[in-house]
């Protein structure tokens, strides 16, 4: 991850971008191994500034601070299962509102899209702002009452105690505040394809958006 910050898009770059728990992150999983790319999960690194800033009690709507803690970041950092829980999603979306803090993470994912034959990365400014470019851009979505199923399920598998009514109160809050924010708000790029997983299994999903991106793929090879 050595580019300059103004190497061309030259590879294969792919953007998922959606909302809390739309089957964004296991569709990009699914869509790295299937055009053997790198993956990055831009959402964790929005997750581990909040944690660095609860760890060191400070205020979440310090941007200054908030700032400091996003220079700071390394890649070494995301594998804490501490940035999984639903306090970090929620210290995420939080932090996530300081255009210092967007600013301090573009770099390190600009970088991750540039590399060599290209990657996926999931989050919600992918298509629109940090790769802007990008060859295979999709928006996925589910009805908020699926998705705050699925992230209920996905924490009580981590072991975490919480209610279905909180977890759609979570759910609720983290996309209005995702949406509504002035800092690169949560929206698909106009080339986006959106992709409505709610009545998919995860299979399903993963299927079409494999289709979804090996047509961009093939429009991408018939234009270089
Ligand atoms: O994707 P995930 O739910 O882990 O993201 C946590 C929070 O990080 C989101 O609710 C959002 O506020 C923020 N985020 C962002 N831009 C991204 C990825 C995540 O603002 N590209």
């Amino acid at each position: 991850m050595t580019l300059p910050e103004d190497a061309p898009l030259t590879s294969f770059v792919i953007a998922v971008d959606g909302p809390a728990a739309s089957g964004k992150g296991t569709i990009a999983t699914g869509l790295g191994k299937a055009f053997d790319l790198p993956v990055l999960d831009t959402g964790l690194l929005y997750r581990c500034v909040g944690v660095m800033m609860q760890k060191a009690g400070a205020n979440l709507d310090n941007h200054e601070e908030a700032a400091a803690c996003a220079l700071l970041l390394t890649a070494d950092q995301l594998d804490d299962p501490a940035l999984r829980t639903r306090a970090a999603g929620e210290a995420a979306s939080r932090v996530a509102v300081h255009p210092r803090v967007r600013d301090a993470l573009m770099e390190f994912q600009r970088t991750f899209a540039r590399q060599e034959g290209g990657a996926v990365l999931d989050g919600r400014d992918i298509g629109t702002v940090i790769a802007p470019d990008a060859q295979a851009k999709l928006f996925v979505t589910a009805s908020p009452e699926v998705r705050a199923e699925r992230r209920w399920k996905q924490l009580k598998a981590q072991g975490e105690r919480v209610s279905l009514k909180d977890v759609r109160a979570d759910i609720a809050r983290r996309d209005a505040r995702d949406g509504g924010r002035d800092a690169a708000p949560m929206r698909p790029a106009p080339d986006a394809v959106l992709l409505d997983t709610s009545e998919m299994t995860i299979d399903h999903a993963a299927d079409a958006a494999r289709r979804i991106v090996e047509a961009a793929r093939a429009k991408w090879i018939s234009s270089t």
